[in-house]
């Protein structure tokens, strides 16, 4: 597996690693005008089948945001995910981050275990964050890490 970090090269093979991982994937156009944004950097894991995975992450005063991440259900369980946090986390140590957080779906069991197995920890709940139109809303989880703390 190879780990590039984005430019707009990657972002045809990030589009097609998120629509994999996600009902309502992101289209090329709009990873390349998010990265376009400041403090905003990504990484596409990939490897001779094509695209497996996708991160993006903001910093912004001090803390690093994941703004998204998925797997193609294809390379699940095999560390995909894992590996690209293990890249983003220093990446955001080098943007002067202190702290990484996210939202997740109370009900997303696989993410909170990833998050948790990677040593965020629950900070809070934004309710009915996450619209799922007919089936209503749904709570986020936010998580923490430490990033002055974290070995990665
Ligand atoms: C969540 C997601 C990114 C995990 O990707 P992945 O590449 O399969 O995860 P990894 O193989 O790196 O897993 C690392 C660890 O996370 C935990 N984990 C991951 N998936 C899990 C699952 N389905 N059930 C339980 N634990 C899980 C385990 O601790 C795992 O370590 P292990 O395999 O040694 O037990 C992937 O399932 C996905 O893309 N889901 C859909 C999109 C999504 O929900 N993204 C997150 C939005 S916040």
């Amino acid at each position: 597996m190879r780990l590039l970090r984005s430019t707009a090269a990657e972002c045809e093979a990030m589009a097609a690693a998120h629509a994999q991982a996600f009902a309502a994937g992101w289209r090329e156009d709009e990873f390349e005008d998010l990265l376009e944004g400041e403090g905003i950097y990504g990484f596409l894991a990939a490897d001779e089948t094509g695209p497996l995975g996708v991160i993006l992450c903001r910093v912004a005063a001090g803390e690093m945001e994941v703004l998204t991440l998925g797997v193609a259900p294809a390379a699940r369980r095999r560390g995909v995910a894992r590996a690209l946090i293990a890249v983003a986390l220093p990446a955001a140590r080098d943007l002067a981050a202190e702290a990484a957080f996210l939202e997740v779906a109370i009900d997303n069991e696989p993410a909170i275990a990833l998050y948790a197995a990677l040593g965020f920890r629950k900070a809070g709940l934004r309710k009915a964050y996450y619209d799922r139109g007919p089936e209503g809303f749904m709570d986020a989880l936010v998580m923490r890490l430490d990033l002055n703390a974290a070995a990665a």
